[in-house]
């Protein structure tokens, strides 16, 4: 049973406010039971942190939330199997030599993901120029983190649109805390309709590896054995959703962020130093990702509350990120804050919790840090007077994923 009073967490009254919810889930009930998700809620910030850190609260929730889309992937694995399947892009995403992963790939990763990152941008920026009104979300961000992807993974321009589609129809699924099946069924005909695309560009790239991550991945190997096409599939699959919606939020917010309030755009655009500190207070403040999800292997005890051997957790990113025991004003964006580390904030050691913590740590922070910063770098040159045009649609919507739908803006 929900506990008394409280809201459920796929109510319309959590959905219109989540953050008064969470304030009186870390004060009143820090891990409770929620009868709308079927899954123990943990809003504390040093819950939610020690739990991603516990192995006791495992991964295999991914297993009926992801599988069905994605097929297998690093998410849902642990020990060892974990290990190497990460180990074997984590290099490039690291911004690291690709020559150790292939002796043809010798350019650094980190200045071929730059460049990949520069030149999606300002194609995608371009045409914004000569019109007074826009759309950063439907105009901009929706488009910039999969046409990142889909560029690095070695994909033709024209065949990005279909990763757009593609990716859309993914977050529907992953976004079904509720398991209903109509949405189950599409996740089978979309991961059909990628495995289809996919599967002659992996023989190709065997045959002829270039300077991509799909010849990374193609070329892989795991104890001498190559990946089996299965495993690559689900790869490019993982990496085209887990890196879209959230940097695409993420860009989103950040801008509504700066824009609400008085001053805070001119100030970042005089002091780049100040660029990354907004991505990070953004990264804590509207974190994309507002839940992830664990299983209990063996019955545990949390605070107060003993959780039976497979039971569903939800970790609460967006209360952990908010926790007074943790940030001082915890509700109100700040530029400089002295809680928050912005130098670790894409890094293993990030203080915020918007990336996770752990062995499942964000693979794709430094690649999504590359994105913020280069594309916010890139409007604050060249639309020096932006402004909210519609400030109450720039409001955040969702609740396993969370930001805004659209942030119209003036230039
Ligand atoms: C601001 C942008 C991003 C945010 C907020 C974010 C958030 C997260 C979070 C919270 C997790 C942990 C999931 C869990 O433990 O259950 C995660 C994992 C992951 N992310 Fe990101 N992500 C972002 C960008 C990216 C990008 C750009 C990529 C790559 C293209 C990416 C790829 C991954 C992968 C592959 C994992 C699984 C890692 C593992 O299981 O070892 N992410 N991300």
């Amino acid at each position: 049973m929900t506990h008394r009073d409280l809201p459920e967490l796929l109510s319309a009254e959590v959905a219109a406010d989540p953050h008064a919810f969470y304030r009186r889930l870390r004060a009143e009930a820090p891990v409770v039971w929620d009868d709308s998700v079927q899954a123990y809620l943990v809003s504390r910030y040093e819950d939610v942190a020690h739990v991603y850190k516990n192995p006791v609260f495992s991964t295999k929730a991914y297993e009926w939330q992801l599988e069905p889309v994605h097929g297998k992937t690093i998410l849902q694995m642990d020990g060892t199997e974990h290990a190497r399947h990460r180990a074997l892009v984590s290099p490039v995403f690291r911004g690291k030599s690709l020559e150790r992963l292939h002796p043809m790939l010798l350019r650094n990763a980190a200045a071929v993901v730059d460049e990949v990152v520069l030149r999606t941008a300002e194609e995608l920026a371009a045409p914004l120029a000569g019109r007074r009104r826009v759309d950063l979300v439907r105009d901009f961000a929706n488009y910039f983190p999969v046409y990142v992807i889909a560029d690095l993974l070695g994909f033709d321009k024209e065949d990005h649109p279909r990763f757009l589609r593609w990716y859309t129809a993914v977050i529907r699924v992953i976004s079904n805390l509720g398991r209903d099946p109509e949405i189950l069924a599409e996740a089978a005909q979309v991961r059909a309709e990628i495995s289809e695309f996919v599967t002659p560009f992996i023989a190709e790239r065997r045959a002829n590896p270039g300077e991509d991550l799909l010849s990374v991945l193609a070329t892989a190997e795991i104890d001498g054995e190559p990946l089996a096409d299965d495993e690559i599939k689900a790869y490019v699959s993982l990496l085209l959703t887990a890196g879209a919606e959230t940097t695409d939020k993420t860009f989103a917010s950040l801008f509504r962020n700066l824009l609400a309030a008085p001053g805070q755009y001119e100030r970042i655009r005089q002091d780049r130093s100040l660029v990354i500190r907004g991505i990070a207070e953004t990264l804590r403040f509207s974190p994309p990702t507002q839940i992830n999800t664990r299983e209990t292997t063996e019955d545990v005890k949390l605070g107060d509350v003993l959780i039976p051997a497979g039971s569903t957790v939800l970790l609460l990113i967006g209360s952990a990120n908010r926790d007074e025991r943790r940030y001082a004003d915890p509700d109100r964006f700040l530029l400089e804050r002295d809680d928050l580390d912005a130098g670790k904030a894409f890094s293993g050691a990030a203080d915020h919790l918007a990336f996770g913590s752990g062995r499942h740590f964000c693979l794709g922070a430094m690649l999504a840090r590359a994105e913020l910063e280069i594309g916010v770098n890139l409007f604050l040159d060249r639309f020096p007077q932006m402004r909210l045009a519609d400030p109450d649609a720039a409001t955040d919507v969702g609740v396993k994923m969370r930001g805004p739908q659209s942030v119209p803006v003036t230039l």
